[in-house]
């Protein structure tokens, strides 16, 4: 199905059902099953880079905090290695690299992988042939024991409502249909803002998965020890307001103009999240700088094993690392925020 005939579907349901929130807007064209922009794409580099796709340092990093985790934990003899929204499967590829290096760890680990497109999951079975992994639905589906769970931007993709206020009075922004029957935003008759949003203006946005998400990793910590890490781009304490952006070919497209053919993303409410984790009792460290996090964790040192290994492309391999820590530009956008069973404690790295 070509993007042309998932707007006609999205018109004729709004045709039938009226002016649909942009969170359900958001979830048909990331993930119809025919026409969905993940669910139809092997891999995105075309639209956009993530860390991951920018230097092999990244997951390598993150492998190294994995295992630092794991001696803190008491070396449990198993561990669920989970990652969230894997993309490519690249940042699991790396990270097992360098996990290879804590050989009982290396034994110890049970690799899980939480994606929702069937077409990611046959490129993360084939970036990931040399392992044994298994792809669930939803992180309720992994298996029990104790967790490191991680996930590079995954919430920026979780459907958002967004909210606005006219007149004293908040109203949901929605997608309708224009007298061409163009896709149009519009607002809805006056509503409840939903609890515990820290608006800054007159707009403002809402995740409502986050709830979902503390949930299941309360449930999960309730019952096996874990820790989960987050990185992703948005401001650390107050509410996002209408971020919600269309990516395609590397340039910024409007939202409505191609349905399922660009990516959509919006800033995380890392406010939101650390609140909802810590009014469930949850361990919350960050959100911290990308750059800060991956510095701690010995990027220079990798830098510079890299380089002595592969003097040719040493400096190419530096600037992509710089690309991750340098504040100018990966470096403080992108934070990291770790959400873990209280028994654990604050976890290392932040
Ligand atoms: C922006 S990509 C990031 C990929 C990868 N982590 C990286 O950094 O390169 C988002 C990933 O999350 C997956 N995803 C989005 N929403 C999901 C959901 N609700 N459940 C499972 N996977 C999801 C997408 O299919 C994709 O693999």
């Amino acid at each position: 199905m070509s993007g042309g005939e998932l707007r006609t579907r999205i018109a004729e349901l709004i045709s039938r059902d009226g002016p649909m929130p942009v969170s359900l807007y958001m979830m048909i064209c990331l993930h119809d099953p025919h026409a969905g922009y993940y669910a139809t794409r092997a891999g995105f580099n075309r639209d956009f880079t993530t860390a991951p796709e920018t230097s092999q340092v990244f997951g390598e990093l993150l492998g190294v905090w994995t295992g630092i985790q794991w001696t803190h934990m008491g070396l449990p003899k198993k561990l669920n290695l989970i990652e969230m929204g894997p993309g490519r499967g690249t940042m699991m590829k790396d990270m097992l690299r360098m996990i290879r290096m804590f050989p009982r760890l290396s034994e110890a680990l049970d690799v899980t992988l939480v994606e929702a497109s069937p077409l990611l999951r046959e490129e993360q079975k084939r970036t990931l042939a040399a392992h044994t992994i298994r792809h669930v639905e939803s992180i309720d589906d992994a298996p029990p024991g104790p967790a490191i769970i991680v996930g590079n931007e995954f919430l920026d993709c979780l459907p958002i409502r967004q909210f606005v206020r006219v007149a004293g009075a908040w109203r949901e922004r929605q997608v309708g249909l224009n007298a061409k029957r163009e896709l149009v935003f519009g607002l809805s008759p006056p509503v409840d803002l939903p609890p515990g949003l820290s608006p800054t203006s007159d707009e403002v946005e809402h995740t409502p998965a986050l709830e979902l998400l503390v949930d299941k990793l309360t449930r999960r910590f309730s019952e096996h020890p874990g820790r989960a890490l987050f990185v992703d781009y948005g401001p650390d304490t107050t509410s996002p307001a209408d971020t919600l952006r269309a990516y395609s070919q590397g340039q910024q497209v409007h939202p409505l103009s191609d349905p399922g053919g660009s990516d959509l993303t919006a800033d995380v409410d890392f406010g939101r999240l650390a609140g909802l984790a810590r009014a469930a009792k949850l361990q919350v460290d960050g959100p911290l700088a990308q750059g800060v996090l991956l510095n701690k964790l010995g990027a220079s040192i990798r830098e510079k094993v890299l380089g002595d290994a592969n003097p040719a492309r040493a400096r190419e391999m530096s600037a992509a690392i710089e690309t991750l820590v340098s504040p100018a530009q990966m470096g403080e956008r992108f934070k990291a925020i770790a959400i873990s069973a209280p028994s654990l404690g604050p976890a290392q790295g932040f």
